[in-house]
């Protein structure tokens, strides 16, 4: 048996994916979950025990206990292999050092460039700067070791220096992002220079980059950030994350601040389920690494970023990804930033953080802030904003409550409100052929399109998976289908899926069951195959009527008639 054999055989598809997602079972041997690689609503990600597979029927992806691994890690598959190696106490065999991956090797390089600063912090005299600036912010030693805190002196060489003697090559150091190519000559030289250095680790505690703050307030950025690299995706990172996980897990919920201070800072005093998005927007990225551990967020902006547009889209993403968002506001006399009411007093934050609000309060009183609510102009465009967000409530009572709300902060009937709202929905969904007021706001045709033409697929999938089970049904299939042909011959990776659907819902179903499910199944192909023809039609007509061809819509217009 090979080193991969024997890993698979030690490790269980389903026990090894729940580490990172729950799983429910869903009949024999198989569990059904959210995908982690895609956004979704209702599960369509599968394992299989029998088979040690998954599969996801909405990205259509597939493989082993590696390739989850590979895709869930961000690995490849020699880092995946040895990763398992490790969790499953399997050897193996030594391999030369000249073919590591070039990843293996940065993060080595990283980690090298961590220790040589905290060394520079702790024994250097020229960092005693940066260890009085520490001490002035209140990080006690045992923070500063825990997140590996270091100094870069004001040097243009000296940890390239230090690197090279350990073997390091400029290249490396470059694509590293720990050096850059001087502009004349062919040398390299340090990045960080006289900074605080914050090493940036991955979800492992991997180091993959850094931020380096700068001490004095001098015109210089305040903050110097490893630049993209191979390692290092800013928009994909989280800082603190490795350290915050398994308490935002515990507590299930994620606490998101700006500064990597202030994550640090509350850390130290004790709130740990917290992550810095280190200034940015969320991203997608971010979010996709959070749903690992907690569907529940409480986010803090700086003031100054709440009304950016960027800010915004982040929070639209979150809520896309069916997450429960709650927005901290921190009130001025409270501190300026989270560090700034940890070091006050960890109890102010703590109340603060369990007073979030829920997001649509917050975007209400956004709402009302940045409009003029005495002109009709104003009303409107709140209206508009705030509808949008209600038609998101699943539940109607507490709809109907905003709504009411609403009427009477603007002085205007629920009904022109209600009208609104549902003029607004009836073109979401007529748009996407079948209604769902949980879409996005404003989804273009083409998007509609392709998740018609997916959930097509699916169906077609569903239905050869009937007749995989039982192949008797084909007559039937054809009778419905009229001449549509049934392939004979399917690829392995189809026939494999066709198992595993089979498995998952047809195995053990009576002959009267398989009938009435084909049925149901063809019958909803038709239907969608001609809603997509209706799309179709719909889109000519349009152009049709831009040019006034009429006996081009006399045409279309039969041809809807007869679909
Ligand atoms: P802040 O300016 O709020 O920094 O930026 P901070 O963390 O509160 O720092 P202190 O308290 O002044 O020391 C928030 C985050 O945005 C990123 C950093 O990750 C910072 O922690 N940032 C900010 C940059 O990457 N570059 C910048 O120039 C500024
Ligand atoms: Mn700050």
């Amino acid at each position: 048996m090979d080193a991969v054999e024997d890993i698979k055989s030690r490790l269980d598809i389903a026990d090894a994916i729940q580490e990172y997602l729950p799983l429910k079972p869903a009949g024999t041997g198989s569990f059904k979950g959210l995908c982690p690689f895609h956004q979704e609503k209702s599960p369509s990600f599968f394992a299989n025990r029998p088979r040690q597979s998954w599969h996801c029927f909405g990205c259509n992806e597939g493989g082993d206990v590696i390739s989850f691994v590979m895709r869930m890690e961000g690995m490849d598959f020699r880092e995946a292999l040895e990763f398992l190696a490790q969790k499953t106490g399997v050897t193996l065999p030594s391999y030369n050092p000249e073919q590591q991956t070039l990843k293996r090797r940065l993060i080595e390089l990283n980690d090298l460039a961590a220790r040589w600063f905290q060394a520079t912090l702790r024994n250097d005299p020229r960092a005693e700067v940066a260890r009085k600036y520490l001490m002035s912010r209140g990080v006690d030693d045992l923070t500063a070791d825990l997140w590996r805190l270091g100094f870069a002196p004001d040097s243009w060489d000296e940890l390239t220096n230090a690197l090279k003697s350990n073997g390091a090559t400029d290249d490396e150091l470059v694509q590293a992002g720990l050096a850059a190519k001087s502009d004349r000559g062919s040398g390299v030289y340090d990045r960080f220079r006289g900074r605080v250095m914050f090493p940036i680790a991955d979800l492992h505690g991997r180091i993959v980059g850094f931020t380096g703050r700068i001490l004095a307030d001098v015109k210089e950025a305040k903050y110097v950030n490893t630049p993209e690299t191979h390692v290092y995706k800013k928009s994909a990172v989280l800082y603190g994350l490795d350290k915050a996980k398994g308490e935002i897990k515990k507590q299930g919920m994620a606490v998101i601040v700006e500064g990597n201070m202030d994550a640090l800072s509350s850390h130290q005093f004790g709130v740990t389920n917290v992550v810095a998005s280190s200034g940015t927007a969320l991203t997608e990225d971010q979010l996709l690494l959070l749903r690992r551990y907690t569907d529940k967020l409480a986010i803090a902006f700086d003031g100054d970023k709440a009304g950016d547009a960027a800010t915004l889209r982040g929070l639209d993403l979150a809520r896309n990804l069916d997450f429960n968002l709650r927005v901290i506001s921190i009130p001025p006399e409270s501190g300026k930033d989270p560090d700034d009411v940890v070091r006050k007093d960890v109890s102010i934050w703590t109340k603060i953080i369990a007073e979030a609000r829920p997001i649509v309060d917050w975007l209400y009183a956004r709402a009302f802030a940045a409009n003029d609510v005495t002109r009709p102009e104003g009303k409107k465009e709140i209206a508009r904003a705030l509808l949008t967000e209600f038609r998101r409530i699943n539940d109607p009572v507490e709809r109907d409550a905003w709504i009411t709300k609403l009427g009477n902060d603007l002085e205007v009937s629920t009904d022109a409100l209600r009208d609104v709202m549902h003029r607004s929905s009836i073109d979401t969904s007529r748009r996407s052929g079948h209604s769902s007021p949980r879409t996005q706001p404003q989804p273009s045709d083409e998007r509609d399109f392709q998740k018609e033409k997916t959930r097509f697929e699916h169906l077609e999938d569903r239905l050869e998976a009937i007749l995989y089970v039982k192949p008797q049904l084909k007559s039937c299939a054809e009778e419905i289908f009229g001449r549509h042909t049934f392939k004979t011959e399917q690829s392995p990776e189809k026939l494999d899926l066709l198992a595993v659907i089979a498995d998952r819902e047809f195995e053990d179903q009576s002959d009267k069951t398989l009938e009435r499910e084909l049925r149901e199944t063809a019958a909803e192909i038709l239907r969608l195959k001609r809603a997509e023809e209706g799309l179709l039609i719909e889109r000519e007509m349009r152009e049709a009527e831009r040019q006034k061809d009429d006996a081009k819509i006399a045409a279309l217009i039969q041809r809807l008639r007869d679909l």
